[in-house]
């Protein structure tokens, strides 16, 4: 997730820049620069790699007495981690430079234009397009602020920016859209930045920017207009009490809850630019044949994106899946046919096992998708074609929302593959789409209600000594999901099981000191699972039941959760199932976002 930090005001702006791009490095990124404005130029400095390497740069070169500078540090969604796509990008006249976190969708629409009236683009990057689009409005006639509204009513998508223009020395330009963005109002000083550690030290009174604003800031001055007319916006000010650790964590207890909590953006972020009205466009995969059929490889979580994928790409795509455990496919004399594929999953890019499965299928000739989080990591630069999840960093070592952005760029990949092949009628597909698009507004209604009810059930749960966790169809892997999260965090033994599995052995272990966690919405297999569920019962078994509001189950705790199509269900129940595991284990003091033994990235085999 990008970083980005600006700065109006009376010390040497360049060192209060870098102070808070260090205060955002927790976020991730693969380079960093910064731009500043002297003697009535705008100059930069941008390294890959950490901030050491621009430090460096920047100490080999002449003083900078700049009072006015903005940073960046990028983590590559698009374009590879080097110099050249680095913030902050220059127009072609150098007149003015920007900083950017977000994706514009339809830019390279607005790079062909430019490049029709003249314009040369110097990087891989959407906001280099932004730059210049500001610009020609510059030259024009308009003024710096409405040449810079003009260019981002423009622009689709999400993004935060920050503007310096060389022309208007001490002035930032900023604006937010589905990105965050917040103000920090100082004495003879200003600020903005993507997050509050990266201003702290010098002022605690922010504002935080809505969706469609732009502010104007010097050092003794701000104005926050509306995007649509540049009419003045209200901006209360507010006062943060938090401390640097509690700022970098948004005011959440645990990294763990912040991922949570993130889900909805995620999701959001996952599907910006890929859905293009109704079709999902991957280019990342187009110069690759539709599979006929795929090997789905992972371990631990990522294991589950894929169990839960399966359910999804054999009808959407019609496309033949198996899913297995990286450690095991790594060594296992495998039968291959025509046109297979293989999609490795894994957040951090590094994991051993599934890079050596990675390894592996090319060496027997099969094309390899690396789905990662980490761009630039060892899987992505290995696969054939890379795709990135989006999620943004994830600091908890219990995997929370890289999940949900793989499930999302799963049956994204199911639909792109099913329109390719035609097997997705045009209805279908757009009736998918639609309801992946409400999932974020969802998520973020419901969230804080599931919390208090995972609550109250952890606390009531939290001195089980061993848990089931039981599902069917798709609900299948998000058990195996739950039972992991609980495991890691809580060390309480949980075991995920296919519902109609209870029967044929494990249910020899229910009795009143086993507690069983059943997922259950109304979805084809609700019957059945009902019934698994009346079995555990009547053998004094204790069962939360994860139910549809109005369900007839019967079960020692019901947690109600609101109705969706089985297809998408899964991004209401996981964020359920993290919640819990997640105050139980707080409820028991454990370290949340260090479990004991585990490692977020596991590179050893
Ligand atoms: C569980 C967890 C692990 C990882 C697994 C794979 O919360 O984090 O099970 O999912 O180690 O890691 P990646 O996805 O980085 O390959």
């Amino acid at each position: 997730m990008c970083g980005i930090i600006a700065y109006a005001g009376h010390r040497p702006a360049v060192p209060v820049v870098l102070e808070g791009l260090r205060r955002l490095e927790y976020r991730g990124y693969d380079s960093a620069g910064v731009a500043w404005q002297m003697r009535g130029q705008l100059h930069i400095a941008r390294a890959s790699g950490k901030l050491q390497s621009l430090e460096d740069k920047l100490a080999s070169m002449p003083a900078i007495t700049a009072t006015c500078a903005m940073g960046h540090t990028r983590w590559a969604t698009h374009g590879a981690p080097v110099e050249r796509n680095a913030h902050p990008h220059l127009s072609n006249d150098s007149g003015l430079a920007i900083v950017h976190n977000g994706i514009i969708e339809n830019y390279r629409e607005l790079r062909e234009n430019l490049e029709k009236m003249g314009y040369r683009f110097y990087s891989e990057t959407d906001t280099e397009v932004l730059i210049n689009l500001v610009s020609e409005y510059v030259k024009s006639g308009l003024d710096v602020l409405p040449a810079f509204a003009k260019a981002l009513k423009q622009a689709h998508g999400a993004y935060a920016v920050c503007m310096l223009s060389k022309d208007e020395p001490g002035v930032i330009y900023a604006a937010r859209m589905s990105a965050p963005l917040i103000f920090g109002k100082g004495v003879g000083e200003n600020f903005i930045a993507s997050d509050i550690p990266a201003f702290l030290p010098w002022t605690r009174e922010v504002v935080f920017l809505e969706d469609g604003q732009i502010v104007c800031a010097s050092a003794n001055e701000y104005s926050v207009y509306e995007l649509d007319r540049l009419s003045l916006a209200a901006a209360p000010v507010r006062k943060i009490q938090w401390d640097m650790q509690a700022a970098q964590k948004d005011g959440f207890k645990h990294f763990m809850l912040k991922e949570i909590f993130e889900q909805p953006r995620v999701i959001r972020d996952g599907m910006t630019g890929r859905v293009q009205g109704e079709k999902v466009v991957l280019p990342e995969l187009d110069k690759l044949p539709v599979p006929e059929r795929l090997h789905i490889v992972a371990c631990g979580t990522s294991y589950h994106s894929g169990l839960w994928a399966r359910y999804l790409l054999e009808p959407w795509a019609g496309i033949a899946c198996d899913v297995e455990i990286a450690s095991e496919f790594r060594y296992r004399d495998m039968v291959l046919g025509e046109r297979e594929m293989a999609v490795f999953i894994s957040q951090s890019g590094e994991t051993a096992d599934t890079l050596a499965a990675l390894r592996k299928a090319k060496a027997v000739g099969v094309p390899a998708i690396g789905l990662c989080n980490v761009v630039g990591s060892s899987i992505a630069r290995e696969a054939d074609a890379a795709l990135f999840t989006q999620a943004g960093p994830e600091i908890s070592v219990a995997s929370t929302k890289a999940m949900s952005s793989q499930m999302l760029a799963l049956a994204l990949m199911a639909i792109y593959w099913g329109q390719r092949k035609g097997s997705l009628k045009a209805d279908a597909e757009a009736a998918l789409l639609a309801q992946l698009a409400d999932l974020p507004a969802l998520l973020d209604d419901n969230l804080p209600e599931m919390r208090k009810r995972a609550k109250e059930l952890a606390q009531k749960y939290a001195q089980a000594r061993n848990f089931f966790y039981i599902g069917r169809g798709f609900c299948w892997p998000l058990a195996l999901e739950g039972a992991l999260k609980l495991k890691e965090l809580s060390y309480i033994h949980a075991e995920g099981y296919a519902g109609g599995e209870l029967k044929h052995g494990p249910i020899a272990l229910i009795d009143a000191s086993l507690p069983t966690f059943a997922l259950a919405p109304e979805d084809a297999l609700f019957p059945k699972i009902k019934s698994n569920i009346e079995e555990i019962e009547a053998r004094a078994g204790r069962v939360i039941a994860l139910v549809n509001p109005g369900s007839d189950v019967s079960a020692t705790d019901v947690w109600a959760v609101p109705a969706l199509p089985a297809s998408v269900a899964g991004f209401l129940i996981l964020p359920a199932l993290q919640l819990f595991s997640y105050e139980v284990a707080d409820y028991l003091g454990n370290d949340v976002d260090q479990p004991r033994n585990l490692a977020k990235s596991v590179t050893v085999e």
